[in-house]
C-alpha cells in the first residue's frame, strides 16, 4: 500500500484527512483527523458539491432515464430546487416536511420497509435535488411513464415503490398511506416550478456514452485508494461511534439487492463518474469510473427474488444481471 491509498483504521480508529498527495488529484488519506470529524467532513464535501451541475465531459451526455413520452424538441430546463420559503404552512406542508425526513432518513423511519442501512438520499443526493444523481425536482410531471423493466405504465408512486424493493431491499409502502403521501408531496414540492412533461437538465445519472471494457482488478485498486477510507475496505459502509449513518454500504447483506438499478455496471458507472468521490466528483476517469463500479457491484448482496417477472416483453438491457 502507497502513501497515497487509503487504510480503512488506524491504531485510534478510522481517521481521514484530504490531501493531494499524488500532486494531481485530491486523494482521500486516513490519516490524522479522529472519526468525529468525519461526520463534520461528509458535511463539507456534500456542501462543496452542491455548488452547481458538474460540466459534462465531450464523451458524457446528460441523456438519462428512459422518457420517450417527454417533448424533445422543448429541451429540457435549468434544474433548479424551490427556496424553502415556499413550503406553505399547514397539513401540505406538514406532509412535505415529513416526505423530506422520510427520504433522508429512510431506514431509520420506515423500518418495517426497508432491509439494509440506506437513505432514499445514499444515492438522489442533496434531498433529490443534485443533477446527475437521479434527482427528483421535475420527477411529478414526467410521470406516469412506461417503463421496460415491468413492462407497464408506471405510476410516480409505484415507482417510488420499485426503489423500496430494489435499492432499499425493502417491502412497498401502501400507495394510500400517509408516508406515500408525504413522499409525493415533498417531490411535488420540489417540481413546483418545472412545467408539467418537461425534463431537467441532468436528470437520472449522467450516462457515460461510451462504455469503455473494465478491468475489476484496478477496480480494486481504485476502491482502495479512492473508496475504502469511506465506504470501508469491507464495502460496508461506517457508522458514527453512536451507530448512526454515516457513509453507506456498497455491498454486502446491509446494500441494494440484484435487481436495482445501482447494480447495473452503466448505471453505477455513471453515478460514481459524476458524484463520488464524495466532494471530489468528475476526478475519476470514465475507465476509472467503470473499473471502481465493476468491483463494487459485484461484491455478494442480497438476491431479488422476483427477477423473472423483469422485463416481459423485451428490452432487458445488456447489463441487467439476472
Ligand atoms: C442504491 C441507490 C438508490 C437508492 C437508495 C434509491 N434509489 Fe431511486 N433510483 C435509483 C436509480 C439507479 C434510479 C434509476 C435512474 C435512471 O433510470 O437513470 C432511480 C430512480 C428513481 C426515481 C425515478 C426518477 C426519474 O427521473 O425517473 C424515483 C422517483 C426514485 N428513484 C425514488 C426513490 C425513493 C423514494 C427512494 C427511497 C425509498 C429511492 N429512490 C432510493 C437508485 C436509488
Ligand atoms: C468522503 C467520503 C466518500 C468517499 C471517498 C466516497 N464516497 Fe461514496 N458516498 C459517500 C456518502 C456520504 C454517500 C451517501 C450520500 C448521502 O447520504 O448524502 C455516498 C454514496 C455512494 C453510493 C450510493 C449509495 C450506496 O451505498 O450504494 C455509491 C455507489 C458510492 N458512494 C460509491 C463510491 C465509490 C465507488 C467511491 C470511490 C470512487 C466513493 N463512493 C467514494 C461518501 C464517500
Amino acid at each position: 500500500m502507497t502513501a497515497s491509498s487509503a487504510r480503512a483504521s488506524g491504531p485510534d480508529g478510522p481517521r481521514i484527512v484530504l490531501s493531494r498527495a499524488d500532486g494531481v488529484r485530491p486523494v482521500v488519506l486516513l490519516a490524522s483527523i479522529p472519526l468525529s470529524a468525519l461526520v463534520g467532513a461528509a458535511i463539507t464535501l456534500a456542501v462543496s458539491s452542491a455548488s452547481g451541475p458538474p460540466a459534462a465531459s465531450p464523451t458524457s451526455s446528460l441523456a438519462a432515464s428512459p422518457a420517450a413520452h417527454v417533448d424533445a424538441a422543448s429541451g429540457p430546463v435549468p434544474l433548479r430546487a424551490p427556496d424553502r420559503a415556499s413550503i406553505p404552512e399547514g397539513p401540505l406542508g406538514e406532509a412535505i416536511r415529513r416526505g423530506e425526513q422520510l427520504v433522508t432518513h429512510t431506514a431509520e423511519e420506515l423500518p418495517d420497509h426497508v432491509g439494509n442501512d440506506l437513505h432514499c438520499t445514499s444515492c438522489h443526493l442533496q434531498g433529490g435535488t443534485a443533477a446527475g444523481a437521479g434527482p427528483w425536482v421535475g420527477v411529478v410531471g414526467v410521470f406516469p411513464e412506461f417503463r421496460a423493466r415491468n413492462g407497464r405504465v408506471n405510476t410516480l408512486d409505484r415507482r417510488i415503490n420499485d426503489c423500496f424493493e430494489r435499492s432499499m431491499n425493502g417491502r412497498s409502502l401502501d400507495p394510500e398511506s400517509a408516508d406515500m403521501g408525504a413522499i409525493v408531496a415533498y417531490m411535488t414540492w420540489l417540481s413546483r416550478d418545472v412545467p408539467t412533461g418537461r425534463e431537467v437538465e441532468g436528470r437520472g445519472f449522467r450516462r457515460i456514452a461510451h462504455p469503455p471494457t473494465p478491468d475489476r482488478a484496478h477496480g480494486r485498486e481504485v476502491y482502495v485508494a479512492q473508496c475504502a477510507a469511506c465506504h470501508g475496505e469491507d464495502g460496508a459502509g461506517r457508522r458514527t461511534p453512536e451507530g448512526a449513518y454515516l457513509f453507506p454500504a456498497l455491498w454486502g447483506p446491509r446494500s441494494f439487492n440484484l435487481g436495482a438499478g445501482m447494480a447495473r455496471l452503466d448505471t453505477a458507472a455513471a453515478f460514481v463518474r459524476a458524484n463520488m468521490p464524495l466532494g471530489q466528483h468528475d476526478t475519476l476517469s470514465e475507465q476509472e469510473a467503470y473499473d471502481v463500479a465493476d468491483y463494487f457491484i459485484h461484491g455478494d448482496r442480497p438476491d431479488w427474488e422476483r427477477a423473472a417477472e423483469d422485463w416481459p416483453s423485451g428490452g432487458r438491457p445488456p447489463d441487467a444481471r439476472y
